[in-house]
């Protein structure tokens, strides 16, 4: 037995197809194999006797089954996975392979990257989970505060609402403060969150620029000739803006810009001149300094600037549509 078993081991070893493997089985387990006419022997064999034999063939059957069984195994296997050639073209995704194309989004964003910095302001990045207090407490939005509810927003951990993520890119204004003598100019690109139902002109995120100069003797004109210079730019040289009077508790005053664009006042965003306490949460006087803030959204921009009738489609994976930009 010990013999048939290496013979077996080293018949199947070199088996390389189904065919081989289907000869090897006939030769060890068909009608004319070892086992098959030793258990043919088996009735005329003393009960000790056959009792021995029947188990060693049993097993020996077993191991051979086992064997080939695997060994069939193995060979589908290495036949699903034929090798990969790396090196060729991959298959185009879309109708016929073309170049990558700038998301409207994106271009908004890279023009507002340029025109900001060409007025000299640094971008600064801020964390996407903030805490209460930098997102709403330094910015006079208490608890209690009703102007929360219009950033009604998730948290990380609704028994404790400490940490969120940021409902606006403003809560970097206290943040940057401390860490940053003015004077300073900077804008804080990033995505915001909020608890709000998805129509034509609302997303649960987006994404914002938000807008911090601190100086000394800052004042609306400076504000005004700003955010006028810098809708000119991303919208066009006959670009007018105007201001609605508003609120925002971290502002005072504070006010609406609308830009007029091919003929139509649109709303943009929000500004004003920052609170004297937003100064003083940041660790800067404001007796000695001044400071305008302003924030909006990216899509809206987008929107304006392209005429984008519905806000989704810009997360829409419509490829047609938003190359078209
Ligand atoms: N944080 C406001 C929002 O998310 C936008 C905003 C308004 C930012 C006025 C400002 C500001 O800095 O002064 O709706």
């Amino acid at each position: 037995m010990e013999n048939i078993l290496k013979d077996f081991n080293n018949q199947l070893s070199k088996a390389q197809n189904q065919n081989e493997i289907e000869k090897v089985r006939v030769q060890f387990l068909g009608k004319k194999s070892f086992i098959t006419e030793n258990m043919k022997t088996l009735p005329n064999l003393s009960a000790e006797k056959r009792g021995q034999l029947g188990k060693d063939l049993n097993s020996l059957k077993l191991t051979f089954q086992e064997a080939i069984n695997k060994k069939v195994d193995n060979l589908e296997m290495a036949a699903k996975f034929t090798p990969i050639d790396v090196s060729r073209p991959g298959k185009p995704l879309y109708k016929e392979s073309r170049t990558g194309h700038m998301h409207p989004s994106s271009l908004v964003l890279k023009e507002t990257y340029r025109v900001f910095t060409e007025l000299g302001f640094a971008i600064v990045d801020s964390p996407e989970i903030e805490d209460d207090w930098h997102n709403f407490e330094a910015l006079n939005m208490p608890e209690i505060h009703p102007a929360r509810e219009m950033q009604d927003t998730f948290y990380i951990d609704k028994s404790n609402k400490k940490l969120l993520p940021r409902t606006h890119t403003s809560g970097m204004q206290v943040r940057f403060m401390k860490q940053n003598n003015p004077p300073f100019k900077i804008i804080v690109p990033g995505k915001v969150f909020r608890n709000e139902n998805e129509d034509a002109t609302h997303s649960w995120t987006f994404g914002q620029i938000e807008g911090l100069v601190v100086g000394e003797g800052v004042s609306v004109t400076d504000l005004r000739g700003t955010l006028l210079e810098i809708v000119k730019k991303q919208l066009g040289p006959e670009t007018e803006i105007r201001f609605r009077a508003s609120y925002f508790p971290y502002t005072e005053p504070s006010m609406e810009i609308d830009a007029k664009f091919k003929g139509k006042w649109l709303e943009l965003g929000g500004a004003g001149m920052v609170h004297p306490q937003v100064l003083i949460n940041g660790g800067i006087d404001p007796e000695k300094y001044s400071g305008f803030a302003f924030g909006w959204g990216v899509e809206r921009l987008a929107v304006i600037k392209y005429g984008i009738t519905d806000l989704r489609e810009l997360w829409r994976p419509k490829f047609d549509y938003l190359e078209q930009f």
